[in-house]
C-alpha cells in the first residue's frame, strides 16, 4: 500500500526546503508547484514533494547528505548547520554544552555553567551553601513529584526552591524556574510556562531547554513571532542537530508564511508571466484546440484584410481576436476579448473563449476566477471533447496547486474517461503522480502518452526522471544505472529537446557528476538561450560543485537579465545573500520573488524563507553570533 507521505511526521521538516531543483520545472508543474506543497501544512497535508532521495529520510537530513540540490531551499538553515558541523569537528563545538539532555522523565535541563557559578569557596560560603543545598533539596523533591505525575506538588517544591535559592546563583535559579515551567507545561498552563521560561532565560541566556519550552508555549498561545524567535535560537544553539526543534521551526514558519500569503495574495495585482513562460506553458499541451494557431478558414474576412495591421482591432471579434493577440504575444488583452465573446449573444466560440479565459486567469494566478469558467466548459456536453478534457486537466492542476489531490486525481481520471486517446491527459497526470510520489503510476501514464505520441520527447524524458526517482528511493544502484542510461538514449534520440538535458542534468547533479551535469545545462542553453531557469540551475551547480559564489551569482544575475519576472532566480539569489550575510539584499530579493509568486502556496513558501532569514539574523545579533557566510 502507498504510504501517506503527509502522515509521516519526520517528513514535514523544513519549509525552507524547496524541491524545485529536483522536480521538473515545467511551467505547468510550476503552476502546480512542488514548493506549493513544501509550503503547505505539515502533518495531515497532502503529498509533499521532495528530491528523488527522500525515501524515509527527513528532508533536512537529506539537505545535509546530498548537499546543494536542496541548498537553495534549505538555504540559511543548511549553511548554518554545515558551518556548525565544521566548527564542531574542529574541536570547539560551543553548542555542545547546551544540548538539551535526552532524559525524558525529569524536567531538569543541563544548564550551561555560567562563569563564577561554581560552589563558593571563601568565607561566608557555609551559610550560602546551606540555603543553596536546601533549595536543591526542594528541587529534588519536586523532581520526584514530577516523575510521579504530581505536578501541583512539584510546582510547590520548585517555588520553594526558588525562594530559598540565593539570588546570585543564576544557573541554579534558572534551573528551578525551568523545572517549574515544565510542571506548568504538564498542566497546560501556557502563560505560566512562558513566564517561568522567561525568568530562566534572563538568568541564563543560552539555556536551550528553557528557550525551547518557551517556544512551545508561545506556539500554544498563538504567539507565532515569539515562537519563531525562540525556536530559531534553539536551532542555532544546537547546531541544527535536534529534529524536534527543527520540526517546530518548520511548523511555525509555515503557519506564519501561510498567514502572510493569505493576506497579501488577496490584495495583489494580477501579474502576467513572461512570454517565454506562457509559450512554454502552451507547448506542454499538444492535443489542444485553443493553443493551436488559428486555422485559415477560421478567420473572418475582416481579419484577413487586417493582417499585417496587427494593432487595429475590431471591437466585436471576441475569441478570434484573442487568438490573434496570442499569436502577437499581446497577452494582456486576451481576457477582455474572451469576455466579449462569452458575453455576446450566440457567440460561436463560447466554449473556446471560456477555456482560453480560464487559462489566462490561471496564468495570472487568479484561480477563483478560473474555476467557474472551467466548470462551465466541463459541463458543456455539446462542446468538443478535447476542450472539456483540456479544461479537466487544467482544473485538476489547479486543485493540485490548492492541495486537493483527491479532487485533482478525480479530474484527471474523468479526462481520461471522456477522451482516452488524449496524450496530454496522461502526460499531465504522470506529472501529478510524480508530485504525489506515486512513481509507478507516473511511469505507466508516461508510457501511455508515449504510446499515443511516440514523438513526445518530453514524456520520454519525464519517464526517465520518474524511473530515476524510483531507483533512488529504492536505493537500487542497478536501477539507477538503468535510468541514467535511459537519459542517454533520450538525448540521443531527441537531441533538440531541452527538457531532456535539463532533467538528465538534475539526476547527474544528484549523482554528484557535476562536470557532466554542467555540460547538459550548456546544451539546454544552446537550445533555449532565453530560458532563465536553466541559468539558475547552472548557477546552483557552480555553488555545489566548486563553491564558486561569484560564478553562481553571475549566472543567476544573467537569468534575471533574461527574464526579470523569474521568481526562481530571485528566490535563489535571496538565499545566497542570506548565506553571505547580506540580509537587506536577501530580504529585497525575497520580496521581489513574493511579488512574482504564481500561487498563494508559493508565496507562503517565500514568506517562510524570508521569515527564517530574518529570525536567524535577529537571533544572531541577540546572541552575538556572527552569521556564517560562504
Ligand atoms: C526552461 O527550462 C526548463 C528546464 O530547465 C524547462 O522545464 C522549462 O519548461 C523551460 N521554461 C521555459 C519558460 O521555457
Ligand atoms: C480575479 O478575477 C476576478 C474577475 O476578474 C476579479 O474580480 C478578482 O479581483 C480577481 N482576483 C485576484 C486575486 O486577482
Ligand atoms: C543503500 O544500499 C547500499 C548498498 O547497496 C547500503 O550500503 C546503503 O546503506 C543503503 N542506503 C540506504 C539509505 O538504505
Ligand atoms: C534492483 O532492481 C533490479 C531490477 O529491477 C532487481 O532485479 C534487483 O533485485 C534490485 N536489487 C535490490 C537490491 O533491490
Amino acid at each position: 500500500p502507498k504510504r501517506q507521505r503527509g502522515e509521516r511526521k519526520e517528513e514535514g521538516v523544513l519549509t525552507t526546503t524547496s524541491s524545485k531543483p529536483v522536480v521538473s520545472i515545467n511551467p505547468e508543474v510550476i503552476l502546480a508547484s512542488p514548493s506549493a506543497f513544501a509550503a503547505g501544512q505539515g502533518e495531515g497535508g497532502p503529498g509533499r514533494t521532495a528530491g528523488p532521495g527522500t525515501g524515509g529520510l527527513p528532508r533536512w537530513q537529506l539537505a545535509l547528505a546530498v548537499g546543494a540540490p536542496l541548498l537553495l531551499g534549505a538555504g540559511a538553515m543548511y549553511l548554518w548547520s554545515r558551518q556548525r558541523r565544521r566548527r564542531d569537528t574542529g574541536g570547539r563545538g560551543d553548542a555542545s554544552g547546551l544540548k538539551r539532555n535526552s532524559e525524558r522523565k525529569t524536567p531538569e535541563g543541563r544548564a550551561s555553567p555560567a562563569p563564577g557559578s561554581g560552589h563558593p569557596e571563601g568565607p561566608g560560603a557555609h551559610l550560602e551553601m546551606n540555603s543553596l543545598d536546601r533549595a536543591q533539596a526542594a528541587k529534588n523533591k519536586g523532581n520526584k513529584y514530577f516523575k510521579a505525575g504530581k505536578y501541583e506538588q512539584a510546582i510547590q517544591c520548585y517555588t520553594e526552591a526558588i525562594s530559598l535559592c540565593p539570588t546570585e546563583k543564576n544557573v541554579d535559579l534558572s534551573t528551578f524556574y525551568q523545572n517549574r515551567a515544565a510542571a506548568f507545561e504538564q498542566l497546560q498552563k501556557w502563560k505560566e510556562v512562558a513566564q517561568d521560561c522567561t525568568k530562566a532565560v534572563e538568568l541564563n541566556p543560552k539555556y536551550v531547554k528553557a528557550l525551547f519550552r518557551r517556544a512551545k508555549a508561545h506556539e500554544k498561545l498563538d504567539n507565532k513571532k515569539e515562537c519563531l524567535e525562540d525556536v530559531t535560537a534553539v536551532c542555532i544553539l544546537e547546531g541544527f542537530q535536534n529534529q524536534q526543534s527543527m520540526l517546530l521551526a518548520d511548523k511555525v514558519l509555515k503557519l506564519l508564511g501561510k498567514e502572510k500569503a493569505k493576506e497579501k495574495y488577496k490584495n495583489r495585482e494580477p501579474l502576467m508571466p513572461s512570454p517565454q513562460f506562457i509559450k512554454s506553458y502552451f507547448s506542454s499541451f499538444t492535443d489542444d484546440i485553443i493553443s493551436q494557431p488559428t486555422l485559415k478558414g477560421e478567420k473572418s474576412d475582416e481579419d484577413k484584410d487586417k493582417e499585417g495591421e496587427a494593432l487595429e482591432v475590431k471591437e466585436n471579434s471576441g475569441y478570434l481576436k484573442a487568438k490573434q493577440y496570442m499569436e502577437e504575444e499581446n497577452y494582456d488583452k486576451i481576457i477582455s476579448e474572451c469576455s466579449k465573446e462569452i458575453d455576446a449573444e450566440g457567440g460561436r466560440h463560447r466554449a473556446e473563449a471560456l477555456l482560453l479565459r480560464a487559462t489566462f486567469y490561471l496564468l495570472v494566478g487568479n484561480a477563483s476566477a478560473a474555476k467557474p469558467d472551467l466548470d462551465q466548459v466541463i459541463s458543456l456536453k455539446g462542446a468538443d471533447v478535447k476542450l472539456r478534457a483540456n479544461a479537466l486537466i487544467k482544473r485538476g492542476s489547479m486543485y493540485m496547486q490548492q492541495q486537493e489531490p483527491l479532487l485533482s486525481t478525480q479530474d484527471f481520471n474523468m479526462a481520461a474517461d471522456i477522451d482516452p486517446q488524449n496524450a496530454d491527459v496522461y502526460h499531465h497526470r504522470g506529472q501529478l503522480k510524480i508530485l504525489l510520489d506515486q512513481v509507478e503510476e507516473a511511469v505507466a501514464d508516461f508510457d501511455e502518452c508515449i504510446r499515443l505520441r511516440p514523438e513526445s520527447a518530453l514524456a520520454q524524458a519525464q519517464k526517465c526522471f520518474a524511473l530515476y526517482r524510483q531507483a533512488y528511493t529504492g536505493n537500487n544502484s542497478s536501477q539507477i544505472q538503468a535510468a541514467m542510461k535511459g537519459f542517454e538514449e533520450v538525448i540521443k534520440k531527441f537531441p533538440r529537446c531541452a527538457e531532456g538535458y535539463a532533467l538528465y542534468a538534475q539526476a547527474l547533479t544528484d549523482q554528484q557528476q557535476f562536470g557532466k551535469a554542467d555540460e547538459m545545462y550548456d546544451k539546454c542553453i544552446d537550445l533555449e538561450p532565453d530560458n532563465a531557469t536553466t541559468y539558475v540551475h547552472k548557477g546552483l551547480l557552480q555553488l555545489q560543485w566548486k563553491q564558486d559564489l561569484d560564478k553562481g551569482l553571475e549566472l543567476i544575475s544573467k537569468a534575471i537579465e533574461i527574464d526579470n519576472k523569474c521568481d526562481f532566480a530571485y528566490e535563489t539569489m535571496g538565499t545566497i545573500e542570506v548565506q553571505r550575510g547580506n540580509m537587506e539584499k536577501a530580504i529585497d530579493m525575497f520580496n521581489k520573488a513574493i511579488n512574482l509568486a504564481k500561487s498563494e502556496m508559493e508565496m507562503a513558501h517565500l514568506y517562510s524563507l524570508c521569515d527564517a532569514a530574518h529570525a536567524q539574523t535577529e537571533v544572531a545579533k541577540k546572541y552575538g553570533l556572527k552569521p556564517p557566510t560562504l
